[in-house]
C-alpha cells in the first residue's frame, strides 16, 4: 500500500502536464484521490506516514496554485469585458459531460467558483414559504447546456426564478452579453449575487429580493426555472408566465422536477430531444 502510493506520488511530482492550465480536470480527480488520503491516511509507519503527507501537502498546494492562477486569469478578462472566450472555452468541454454525470458537481463548479468568487451569506437566511425549494445552485455544464439549447444572445433578457447566489444570470451575461436578472426570495443571497457582478464590472446583470409571484417579469424573453418552487407556487408562477408568452415571444427553460409539470402545459412545447438529467427549453404553441 505505502509503496504504490509512493509510487503514485513520484509520478505526480514528475508529471509535468498535470501543470499544464488545459489539465484542470486531470487535476481535479488527482486532488479528489489525494484528499481521500489526507482524509484517511495510509497503514505505513508514522515516520513514513509524516514524510508521504508532507509531500502530498505540497502537491496539493503546487496544485491548486495551477488552478487559481488559471481562475484568476479568466477573471480578469471578465473584469475586462473580455471574459465570454476563456469560459465559453471551457463549455464546450462540458458537453460530453452533460449526459454522464447527472446533477453532480465537477471541476468545471469548482472552475466557476474560482473565477466568481460568489461570498456565502452573512446576514441570517429569512428562511422559506411551503412550497418553495432551498437553494441548490445548477452544476455549471447545465447552465452551458441551457444557454446553447435556448441560443441566447445579447437581444435577449434572462430572468431566472429563484436565483439564488446568482451563478446563472452572471454566468449568462458573460458568456452571452444578453440582460440578464436574478429574482430571489433570500435577501441575503441576493446581497452576494450583487456584490460579485460589482466585482466583475456586470452592469447587464441585475438582482431583485422578493417572490417571483409578485415581481416585474415584463422584460424577460427568456425564464429559467432550476425548481424553485413547486406545487401551486410553480403553477401560479406559469399562469404568470402564460401571461407574458400572451404579449410576446418567451422561451422557458428547465431543469429538474418542475420540467415534468411545465411539460403539461397545453399552451407550451418543448423544442428539440427533451433527454431527462439535462435543460430543456419550451415555447408558447
Ligand atoms: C433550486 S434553487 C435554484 C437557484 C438558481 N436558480 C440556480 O439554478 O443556481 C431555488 C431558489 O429559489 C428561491 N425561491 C424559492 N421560491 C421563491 C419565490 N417564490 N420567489 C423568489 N425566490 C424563490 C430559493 O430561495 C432558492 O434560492
Amino acid at each position: 500500500m505505502s509503496r504504490a502510493l509512493h509510487a503514485f506520488i513520484n509520478e505526480l511530482e514528475h508529471d509535468r502536464a498535470l501543470r499544464e492550465p488545459g489539465r484542470l480536470r486531470e487535476r481535479g480527480d488527482v486532488l479528489d484521490r489525494l484528499e481521500t488520503w489526507r482524509s484517511c491516511g495510509s497503514p505505513c509507519e508514522p515516520a513514513v506516514e509524516a514524510e508521504l503527507r508532507d509531500r502530498v501537502e505540497a502537491l496539493c498546494a503546487e496544485l491548486e496554485a495551477v488552478d487559481g492562477r488559471l481562475c484568476q486569469g479568466i477573471r480578469q478578462d471578465i473584469q475586462r469585458g473580455v471574459g465570454a472566450h476563456g469560459l465559453l472555452e471551457w463549455a464546450g468541454a462540458a458537453d460530453t459531460e452533460v449526459q454522464i454525470r447527472g446533477d453532480s458537481y465537477d471541476y468545471l463548479d469548482a472552475l466557476v467558483s474560482g473565477i466568481l468568487q460568489i461570498d456565502e451569506p452573512e446576514a441570517r437566511l429569512a428562511g422559506l414559504a411551503a412550497e418553495m425549494v432551498f437553494y441548490q445552485p445548477t452544476p455549471a455544464r447545465h447552465v452551458f447546456d441551457m444557454l446553447a439549447r435556448a441560443a441566447l444572445d445579447r437581444r435577449d433578457v434572462l430572468i431566472d426564478l429563484g436565483s439564488g447566489l446568482g451563478h446563472v444570470p452572471l454566468l449568462a451575461s458573460i458568456c452571452t452579453g444578453a440582460r440578464c436578472i436574478g429574482i430571489e426570495w433570500e435577501a441575503a443571497r441576493v446581497e452576494c449575487a450583487r456584490r460579485c457582478a460589482q466585482a466583475l464590472n456586470l452592469d447587464q446583470v441585475t438582482f431583485v429580493q422578493g417572490d417571483v409571484r409578485a415581481a416585474d417579469l415584463s422584460a424577460g424573453t427568456v425564464f429559467y426555472l432550476y425548481t424553485p418552487f413547486e406545487g401551486s407556487m410553480l403553477r401560479d408562477v406559469l399562469g404568470l408566465l402564460k401571461v407574458q408568452a400572451a404579449a410576446r415571444e418567451i422561451r422557458i427553460c428547465t431543469l429538474g422536477p418542475c420540467t415534468a409539470t411545465v411539460a403539461q402545459e397545453d399552451w407550451l412545447q418543448v423544442v428539440g430531444p427533451w433527454e431527462i438529467h439535462r435543460p430543456a427549453v419550451f415555447r408558447r404553441i
